[in-house]
Formats: C-alpha cells, structure tokens, sequence
C-alpha cells in the first residue's frame, strides 16, 4: 500500500531537528540546526536559551524537512515527537509543535523515548536481531539496555552520578578545551604517545553500572598538583589517559552483559558513539569475542530527529498512538 511518512521532531536538548522517515527505513529528510555555537559561550547549554532558540527555528525546520522529503503535509501519515528525558522548556517546544500539525492535519501523535531514538538510530542503517543488547553513551546518559524485542527495553545497567559524554565534557573543560569537549579529548588522545595512569571505576564485581565522577576528580587533582608544583601535564597525555579509563570500563562491561544477557548483537548508541577510540576499542573486542557489532555512522549519532523517527515506526506499527494531552517528560523512564 502507501508508504508511511512520519514527520518526527527532536528539541530535547540543544539541537533543533526534523526529519521525514519512509516506512521506518529510509531517511527522506534529516534536517538538524544546532545551537552549540550559541551556547558555547557559556561552556554548556543553558535551557531558557535552548528554548528560545528551539521556538525561533522549529516552524522553519519542519517546512525544510517536508520540502526536502520531496513531499507535503498532506503525503504525512503520524507526527512523531520526543516526549522525553530532556530540558522540559526545550521538550515543550518540539510537543506544542507537533500537537499542533497533528491537530491540524488530523494525523495520530506518537510520542519517542529519547533514548529509544538513539538505539533505533542503529535500524535505520542495519539488520537488528533480537535480543540484543545496547550501549547507550550520550551527554544526559550511559546505560546498558538488553531489548529482548522490538520496543522491550531493560535497563540492566546505569551511570551512577556523571554520564561518560559529561565527564568527556567536563575534562576537556579542565583543559581549556571549548564546548562539547568530547572530539576534542577523542582527538588529544589519539595523538598521545603515552598516557597518565588514572583509575578504573569497576564498581562491585557482577555490576553493570558506572561511574565517572571519581575519574573526572582524578583528573582535576592531577591537574592542580601539577599546577602547585609550576609543571605542566601535556594536555595529550591527561586526554589519552582518561579516555583509556573510560573505554576500558565501558567495553569490558558491554561485552560482559552481551554474553550474560544472551544478546545476538552489540549496538553502540549516543553522541559519545562518535568517539574514534571507543568505536576502535569495541570493534578489535567483539571482532576476538565473536559478537557483531553495529555502530550508527557519526551523523547519526548525535542527536537527530531521524532517529526519532525510526522509533516511532515500531509505535505505529503497533498502533501505539499518544493521546492529544500528551505531557513532556524530564526524567521519562525507558
Ligand atoms: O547524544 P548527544 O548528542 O546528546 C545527548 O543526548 O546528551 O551527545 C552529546 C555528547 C556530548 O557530551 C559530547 O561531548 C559527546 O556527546 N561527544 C563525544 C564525541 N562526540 C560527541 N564524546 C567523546 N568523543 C567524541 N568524539
Ligand atoms: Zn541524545
């Protein structure tokens, strides 16, 4: 029959996106402004401006994204909208937006976990196989999920105070680096040729969970030590050393769940997918242990709506329609 057309809209944090997603496959459109410039100046994203800017440039974004599909609003077959976890003002934005075309244009509403998105992000490029597991790196988050089926999420594994991109966010802050930090450390520690030794946050033995803020003051101690003393640690050295921390945990723990839980496949998800080194680590660490791997290409690794709107295909799939008062969620749950 006729193809499906979901329209999905992405404002839970600092990048304004549309996109136009054909039968949960196809990527018609992925329009994506980010504000990062904006936001720079004040070393992080400040939410009443996020959801100023959010306002400024979502009614142009959906026109863009409809016009580059090649299509019209009336070819458009569900509006899809991240309900949550995010900055409630920047959420509020992209809803009140997508309520309103829904209204309008007589068409169901499907709200998207944000974290959903990432994962499903993965689809819109491979073949996934179910039960799988997910390792969900990002700015907001770091989880282990095992998606047992389409949609069937378990977290079986969370940071406990910093998420990774956070901590990558935080350290390269330290050193002087601009906002988000997270490629330029990728890229100091990739350039070092030795690295400084850091701890590793295991945690308790049979845990999945994370921890990154210990790593981060480490790195911060270090940084003032050398400073009373008049050395200078090389930038390189301190980058390459917590990135080694962070992959270490993080592969060891992912391939660790993907035998435990069973999983068919390991997906790697969020904005710190983009990480060289982590993609690297992983793919030498399930090439030895057997597991194949799937990783989103960059531009879908950081927030998108495209990703968004793969999955809402599994929601309209299964007729999983948001009621007309549907609310943004902050700390919505997976
Ligand atoms: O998924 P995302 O776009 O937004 C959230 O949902 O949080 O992730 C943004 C995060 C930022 O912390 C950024 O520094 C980090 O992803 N990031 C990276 C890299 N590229 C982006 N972290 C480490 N290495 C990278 N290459
Ligand atoms: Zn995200």
């Amino acid at each position: 029959g006729r193809p499906c057309y979901i329209l999905a809209l992405e404002t839970s944090c600092d990048e304004t996106s549309v996109a136009v997603i054909e039968d949960g496959k196809v990527i018609r459109s992925n329009v994506v402004s980010s504000q990062i410039e904006t936001h720079k100046a004040f070393g992080g994203v400040v939410p009443e401006v996020a959801s100023r800017k959010h306002v400024e440039s979502i009614t142009l974004i959906i026109e863009q994204a409809v016009r580059e599909a090649g299509l019209g609003l009336g070819d458009l077959s569900a509006i899809a909208v991240t309900q949550g976890p995010g900055l409630v003002g920047a959420l509020l934005i992209g809803l009140v937006a997508a309520k309103s075309l829904a209204s309008t244009l007589g068409l169901p509403l499907i709200g998207v976990h944000h974290i959903a998105g990432h994962i499903y992000a993965n689809a819109l490029v491979h073949e996934l196989e179910y039960p799988l597991l997910a390792l969900v790196v990002s700015g907001g988050h770091t989880e282990l999920v095992h998606v047992e089926a389409p949609g069937r999420f378990r977290i079986i594994g969370r940071t406990r105070d910093d998420a990774a991109g956070e901590a990558y966010d935080k350290v390269a802050r330290a050193l002087g680096l601009p906002y988000p930090g997270g490629p330029h450390v990728d890229r100091l520690a990739a350039e070092a040729d030795s690295a400084l030794p850091l701890p590793r946050a295991w945690l308790e033995p049979e845990s999945y969970d994370f921890s990154f803020s210990g790593l981060k003051s480490a790195v911060l101690a270090a940084l003032n030590t050398a400073r009373m003393k008049g050395v200078e640690l090389p930038a390189d050295q301190v980058a390459r050393g917590f990135q080694e921390s962070v992959l270490d945990v993080l592969t060891e723990k992912a391939i660790r769940a993907v035998r435990e839980t069973g999983s068919r496949q390991l997906l790697l998800a969020g904005g710190v997918a983009a990480n060289r080194g982590l993609r690297t680590r992983l793919e030498e660490r399930c090439a030895e242990a057997g597991i194949p791997l799937l990783v989103p290409p960059l531009s879908l690794c950081t927030d998108n709506a495209a990703m968004i709107g793969a999955a809402a295909f599994l929601k309209w799939e299964r007729g999983q329609f948001a009621p007309p008062y549907l609310k943004a969620e902050p700390s919505l749950s997976l």
